[in-house]
């Protein structure tokens, strides 16, 4: 593990005995006899550890600390002061410096000293970096290059280092969650976890123990104190997905946790003061939710401090080959195939094509269509099915043939759900949660299904 350590000290015999001392610890040590060779000296990630001595002739300790601290933050600063200075040595640790030694003190107080400082300054290094990688990766996963994702990229830039509430707005399927981890990762709290809530659960008890947590015999089945979903992100981001679709009991606690910055747990009475910057999301008319008296008026303001709306993939149509593109190396990567170009007539008409499940969709046939191409290049029928041919399982099976057994039984069984489906919805004029008693379906599973299967409320007109 060993490091980079400046000492910073006007006396040469200071020097030498800490410079001795500390290389045959492993270090790599250097030394500055003035605070002014220390201002040059440090740089960004030249030294792990400096240690310099309070008062020197130039300047004093303190200077080559904050000067550490603003162009090195990494590195840790340890201040030798003289015997008695105290007050000083405190002074120090809120400036930002690692730990102080009085003098006179020890080789061996010296040692475990450094080890320990050196220990914390390469943690901090390596989580800084893996942060930074994140969140690089996240910000370069998202595409496009429409005006449309230009404004969305422009308002992630905007707000990402700010605690503002967030909400983001689109169909499903346009890459939502995407936009939540994005602004998540690019904000000060990224070090902190991101924690993700469905609000469409099933009861309201369930959302808000979710939620809030529950107490020890809060209500039947509550065997054990839980932690609820605020606790866990404390410090860090909340992500209310479909918040649309909260029960609305639930949302009065809501927003009273959101303007206190307190609530309770189910079933107890202490209240719990957490620190959570809150980012919410929606594919639901939430205006027309809030006229119907669905939605409270007041947590609608409250959410939508600023509104993140990304537009249907029909709208950004320009989107379409970078984002063919990127799941095409994507694809390719994670299924250890080569990587298949389409033909140009193939990207044409995916760019034509009406992709009502969003970039979702999109994604998943083109995933599908790199595994199941018998040629070279993607064809349109690779990629789109063949347009020609009868809308039955059967024909839809040959239209890409050879494929195994498995794959064949794969499409004939999601050619009937949607069907299936479809049809429960059409009866049930589109109304998901009708639908999904008629059919004996949680609500969240066909929520789930007409996602993978890319049905929408288009599908669903009778
Ligand atoms: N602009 C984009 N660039 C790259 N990938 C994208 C983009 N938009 C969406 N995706 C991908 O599409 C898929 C769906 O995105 P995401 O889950 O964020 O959608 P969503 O809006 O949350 O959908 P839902 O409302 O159904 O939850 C994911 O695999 C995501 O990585
Ligand atoms: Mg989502």
């Amino acid at each position: 593990m060993p490091g980079r350590v400046l000492i910073v000290d006007d006396e040469k015999g200071m020097r030498l005995a800490l410079r001795s001392l500390l290389a045959k610890e492993g270090y790599e040590v250097d030394t500055a006899e003035s605070g002014e060779e220390a201002l040059q000296r440090i740089e960004p990630g030249s030294f792990h550890v400096v240690i310099t001595d309070l008062s020197l002739k130039d300047t004093d300790g303190m200077a080559v600390l904050e000067h550490a601290r603003r162009v090195d933050p990494d590195a840790a600063v340890v201040m030798i002061t003289a015997y008695g200075s105290e007050k000083i040595a405190v002074a120090a640790m809120k400036n930002g410096a690692a730990d102080y030694l009085p003098k006179p003190f020890d080789n061996d107080e010296l040692r475990v000293l450094v080890r320990r400082v050196m220990e914390t300054a390469l943690l901090r290094r390596d989580h800084r970096r893996l942060l930074e990688q994140v969140q690089d990766a996240f910000a370069g996963r998202i595409v496009g290059r429409s005006p449309a994702m230009r404004r969305v990229f422009e308002t992630i830039d905007k707000v990402a280092d700010t605690d503002v509430t967030v909400l983001v707005r689109g169909e499903s399927g346009t890459g939502k969650e995407l936009v939540v981890s994005a602004l998540h990762y690019r904000s000060p709290r990224r070090g902190r976890p991101l924690v993700k809530m469905n609000c469409a659960a099933l009861s309201r008890e369930l959302v808000e123990s979710e939620l809030f947590g529950h107490e020890k015999g809060a209500f039947t089945g509550a065997i054990a104190r839980r932690e609820g979903k605020f606790e866990a992100a404390d410090g860090g981001t909340l992500f209310l997905d479909e918040v649309g679709d909260m029960p609305l009991e639930t949302q009065a606690k809501l927003l009273r946790a959101l303007q206190e910055k307190e609530f309770e747990r189910v079933g107890g009475n202490q209240p719990i003061r957490v620190d959570v910057r809150v980012i919410a999301a929606t594919n639901q008319d939430l205006e027309a939710q809030v006229r119907a008296g669905r939605f409270r008026e007041d947590l609608y303001y409250r959410l939508r401090v600023v509104e993140l709306g990304i537009p249907p993939l029909s709208e950004r149509r320009e989107d379409v080959p970078l984002l063919v593109d990127r799941f095409l190396k994507e694809a390719a990567g994670r299924f250890r195939r080569p990587a298949k170009p389409l033909t140009a007539d193939a990207m044409r008409a995916c760019v034509a094509h009406h992709w009502k499940g969003n970039v979702r969709e999109l994604r998943s046939a083109v995933e599908q269509a790199l595994l199941l191409a018998p040629g070279a290049e993607i064809t349109e029928v690779d990629l789109l099915g063949d347009k020609n041919a009868a809308p039955n399982a059967t024909n839809h099976t040959a239209a890409a043939m050879p494929v195994s057994f498995r794959e064949a039984k794969d499409r004939v069984v999601a050619d009937f759900e949607r069907a299936f489906l479809v049809q429960a919805l059409r009866r049930n004029a589109g109304n998901i949660t009708k639908a999904a008693e008629e059919i004996g379906m949680y609500r969240q599973n066909l929520q789930q299904k007409m996602r993978e299967l890319g049905i929408t409320a288009d599908d669903a007109e009778p």
